[in-house]
């Protein structure tokens, strides 16, 4: 599917992945411009999880590769 993460990547904006969104790192961990951060479809569960786990967390954390 098309996440940020793969957009990103196509447009040669590097973005970390380790896990190819399988959500089992934190690499992609990206922060949303508040303007956006309100329109995206919210977090699931495990994502939240994953991202208590993220270096530098912020009110406005999104993991790229679950942003759809
Ligand atoms: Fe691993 Fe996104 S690439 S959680």
């Amino acid at each position: 599917g098309d996440n940020v993460m793969y957009l990103a990547h196509r447009h040669d904006i590097p973005m970390e992945g380790a896990c190819e969104a399988s959500l089992a790192c934190t690499t992609c961990h990206v922060y949303v411009p508040p303007e956006y951060f309100d329109k995206l479809p919210q977090s699931e569960e495990k994502e939240d999880d994953l991202l208590d786990m993220a270096p530098f967390l912020k009110e406005n954390s999104r993991l790229g590769c679950q942003i759809t």
